[in-house]
């Protein structure tokens, strides 16, 4: 969603400021602003748009001063202007805001009843009247806030600049991430480690409800009750180098081809090779009583949960409800006690999830979550926490935490299984030999890249695609269309291939090419019969198969791509590749911008 970022420094703050903007831009690019503290006056420079308009801004008007605050915004509430973007200000305070303020409407009538004038039309600009009226009347910044806070509903990161206090900056979390940096002689707010790596690894992640007072060289953090508290001191581990391109064109092109490495770092904390047995991180985790497992997630992640119910209910014989974040709370879900719910995250913030997530753990539910962001809320209120080793991912299209979240998936599905006794010890050798194949089998999906990309003009015409699969390939056609449709607008509906016959089967024509994903396996047949059905009524089709499955079934397509040939269990991670490659290619073919694509924004911290 939104990042923000504040400096409390030695040294000018401007550039720094839009350089941590630059790191976290993947979470909204709607507008940008940066607002200084100056000489007991707040410089405030914004602009509509991607960060390029407020360097160009900076550049012809530019804001000096040693503390400051920015935002880079994903418009929620109001269109994304100038006037709309964040700082938002009064004389007296200027603050930038993650999340969204429910109770806006009633906060604002009641502020313009008393006479303040507001010049946007977002939700945020009743904290900076509110606050402001606290200074006004002569409260310390602190006292200011601390009035202010409980008088907010819904989700919010702040970080708020006084016009008379050059010297401090205040941060609050509520629902959505904030995070104190520890420089020598300077401090730091941010939305996430990232937005700070170059400045400092030296991060304290706040808890729900605290607020922080940082100045230049100390610290001072209290909980919602007003209590002062302390909180870790952690070493972030992330560097300014795992947020650059490096030699790839776009961040998604980048992850996509990290794919085979990081499947393997995280395969690596979940199997152990020698012994080829499955190893939960969490070992002494009691998974044995386990019964129902109910999995929520939203986009790429429900999709990797969709492939995860054929696996738990084939292998370890454990019925799951599956269920979109968005959807779970508000159909009031029946929840077996003693169930296991799963949460699959990559950032571990998104708000459908956590609230999920939550709901789930005041019934009573074990909560497991596979998640990207180690530090992230999810990972944190966790019982049962399952890493993704993917590293950070920038583009928005989720890539390379989606083959991660499978592997996890897939291991955590053989454990279940072996507890229940549904597995036998030479079953699950098998299981890891296939697992230990994904790496190589990823790498060999890659080296289609190139005549992935020569085919890319045969889909980028279209105005409509499809795309069809059977059983654990069938949450991949889903996947294929959603990464075709976010970064290429081009309307794409992933079907279970079956069910082509009962309806969108009337949408073939010449003009709407089929992207068939058929491994070779107990299903090939069947898949191939519905393929044919569309090839009959003049569908152009582009399969996806081994040479086995090409060599029965290419003939009449429009385009082929070959998969090496692989175990069904391993099939979706490999599969994944050629579709983020072809909507990768058909994106670059038509000239959208692939890793910030319009309207979207990475980790969506809103409802
Ligand atoms: C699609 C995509 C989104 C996310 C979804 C959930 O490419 O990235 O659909 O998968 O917003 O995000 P996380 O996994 O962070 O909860």
């Amino acid at each position: 969603m939104c990042g923000i970022i504040g400096i409390i420094g030695k040294d000018q703050v401007a550039d720094r400021l839009v350089d941590g903007l630059r790191r976290m831009e993947y979470r909204g690019y709607d507008s940008a602003g940066v607002c200084t503290v100056k000489d007991g006056a707040l410089v405030r420079r914004r602009a509509e748009g991607k960060l390029a308009n407020l360097v160009k801004e900076l550049a012809a008007h530019p804001a000096p001063g040693t503390v400051g605050i920015a935002h880079t915004r994903w418009a929620t509430h109001g269109a994304p202007t100038t006037s709309n973007a964040h700082p938002h200000a009064t004389g007296e305070v200027a603050l930038v805001h993650n999340g969204i303020i429910e109770n806006f409407r009633p906060l604002r009538e009641a502020l313009i009843a008393r006479g303040r004038r507001f010049e946007s039309e977002t939700d945020t600009e009743v904290v900076a009247h509110l606050i402001s009226e606290q200074v006004e009347a002569g409260k310390s910044p602190q006292e200011a806030v601390e009035a202010v806070l409980p008088q907010l509903r819904g989700a919010f990161a702040l970080a708020i600049a006084f016009r008379q206090h050059p010297d401090l900056l205040i941060g609050a979390r509520l629902g959505s991430p904030l995070v104190v940096g520890y420089g020598e002689g300077e401090t730091y707010l941010g939305s996430d480690a990232l937005a700070l790596a170059p400045l400092t690894q030296r991060i304290a992640y706040l808890e729900e409800g605290d607020w922080v007072v940082i100045t230049r060289d100390g610290v001072r953090i209290f909980d919602r009750e007003n209590k002062e508290v302390e909180r870790d001191v952690t070493t972030s581990g992330v560097t300014a180098a795992a947020v650059e391109k490096g030699p790839y064109r776009h961040f998604m092109q980048k992850e996509i081809f990290e794919q085979p490495t990081v499947v393997a770092q995280t395969l690596s904390s979940y199997i152990r090779p020698l012994e080829q047995t499955v190893a939960l991180p969490q070992m002494d985790f009691d998974l044995d009583g386990i019964d129902r497992i109910t999995i929520v997630a939203c986009g790429t992640s429900f999709y990797a949960g969709m492939v995860a119910k054929y696996w738990f209910e084939t292998f370890a014989r454990v019925p799951v409800d599956i269920d979109v974040a968005s959807e779970f709370r508000y159909r009031d879900p029946v929840l077996q006690p003693g169930g296991l719910a799963l949460f699959i995250s990559q950032s571990g913030e998104t708000a459908d999830t956590l609230a999920a997530l939550r709901h789930c753990k005041a019934q009573g539910q074990t909560i497991a979550v596979v998640v990207n962001v180690p530090t992230s809320s999810m990972a944190r209120e966790a019982d049962l926490l399952l890493p993704t080793h993917a590293g950070p991912e920038i583009g928005v299209a989720s890539t390379k935490a989606f083959t991660c979240q499978l592997a996890v998936l897939a291991a955590l599905a053989a454990h279940l299984a072996l507890r229940k006794g549904k597995l036998s010890a030479a079953e699950e050798r098998e299981i890891v030999r296939h697992l230990i194949e994904a790496p190589a089998a990823l790498n060999a999906a890659l080296a289609h890249d190139e005549e992935i990309a020569a085919m890319a003009h045969l889909v980028a015409p279209a105005r409509d695609v499809l795309y069809l699969g059977r059983g654990p390939d069938y949450p991949l056609a889903l996947e294929g269309a959603l990464k075709l449709k976010e970064i290429s607008y081009i309307h794409a509906e992933g079907y279970a291939s079956g069910e082509m016959k009962h309806g969108p089967i009337a949408l073939i024509d010449e003009a709407v090419p089929v992207i068939v994903l058929a491994p070779s396996g107990p299903l090939f047949e069947k898949t191939v019969s519905n393929m044919q059905e569309v090839m009959a009524r003049g569908g152009k089709i582009v399969l996806i198969s081994d040479a086995e499955g090409l060599a029965e079934a290419g003939e009449g397509s429009m385009a082929t791509i070959e998969m090496p040939r692989v175990h069904p269990l391993i099939a979706p991670l490999v599969y994944a590749v050629p579709v983020q490659l072809l909507a990768y290619h058909v994106a670059v073919a038509k000239g959208t911008d692939v890793d910030q694509p319009r309207n979207l924004a990475k980790s969506v911290t809103v409802e």
